[in-house]
């Protein structure tokens, strides 16, 4: 892992409300030792970004979006501008998720746009990519995944420095099915080959639990994880963390 600080994020997808949201935090904050190896935040959506980053405030815990518009400012109906986010505390975002691509007919293109918004404002983007099934069961997982990275490379080595990647398998995301660490390795290496970056950390994403995150992240490429489902239970989150 040579000098690349982990990271562990929590992706809360839709989920949420204020009393389970203050019940979640609370117990995370009552581990804060572990956190200083280890970066760790929690994506929350929207709405509870100002509630979670009163609560974290002055802990070692950060906050993150699930999203972010590529625009600035303007007649966005709907959108929030990563200078919205910065503005309230939230120095982090998740762009390109699987689900947004899927959902949203999002493009590695405007996912490429959104990186740029997000770094333009000082927020940190953890750009998601990752095959489908069909694409692994075809011998097609690097291509599809170089060809998400492909407008990321393009922003130039620089920009690559900046940003958290995360390789999140879809068919290894909410269904109890992780990638081995060996598969996930070899794709994490792949991706850091690709990039040419020893710097930019790369975080595995799908169906991470406690029982699983320790030989994952015992694999030289994988810098830490980004945590759907398992984010949700303070202490199973915090096993996470610790390991
Ligand atoms: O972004 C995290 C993610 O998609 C993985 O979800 O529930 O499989 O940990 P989960």
């Amino acid at each position: 892992h040579s000098s690349r600080k982990r990271l562990v994020a929590g992706n809360w997808k839709l989920n949420g409300s204020l009393d389970g949201n203050s019940r979640l935090l609370q117990e995370l904050l009552v581990r804060p030792e572990m956190q200083a190896e280890c970066d760790v935040l929690v994506c929350v959506p929207y709405v509870y970004l100002p509630q979670a980053v009163r609560i974290l405030k002055g802990s070692a815990i950060a906050v993150g979006a699930q999203d972010v518009s590529v625009h600035a400012k303007g007649a966005y109906t709907g959108e929030v501008s990563a200078a919205m986010l910065a503005d309230i505390g939230c120095r982090w975002v998740i762009v390109g998720h699987s689900e947004r691509r899927q959902y949203h007919q999002e493009s590695s293109a405007q996912v490429a746009a959104k990186v740029l918004a997000a770094l333009d404002a000082g927020v940190t983007p953890i750009v998601c990519v990752g095959e489908q099934l069909a694409d692994r069961q075809a011998g097609q997982e690097v291509c599809v995944v170089q060809d998400q990275l492909e407008p990321i490379k393009a922003l130039g080595a620089q920009i690559v420095s900046r940003l958290v990647l995360a390789y999140e398998p879809v068919w290894a995301i909410g269904t109890g099915l992780t990638a081995s660490p060996q598969q996930a390795q070899q794709m994490h290496q792949q991706i850091r080959a690709y990039m040419e970056s020893d710097q930019v950390r790369i975080l595995y994403g799908g169906s991470v639990k406690a029982d699983n995150a320790a030989e994952l992240f015992a694999m030289p490429d994988i810098d830490g994880a980004l945590v759907g489902g398992a984010s949700l239970d303070a202490q199973e989150f915090l096993r996470i963390v610790a390991a």
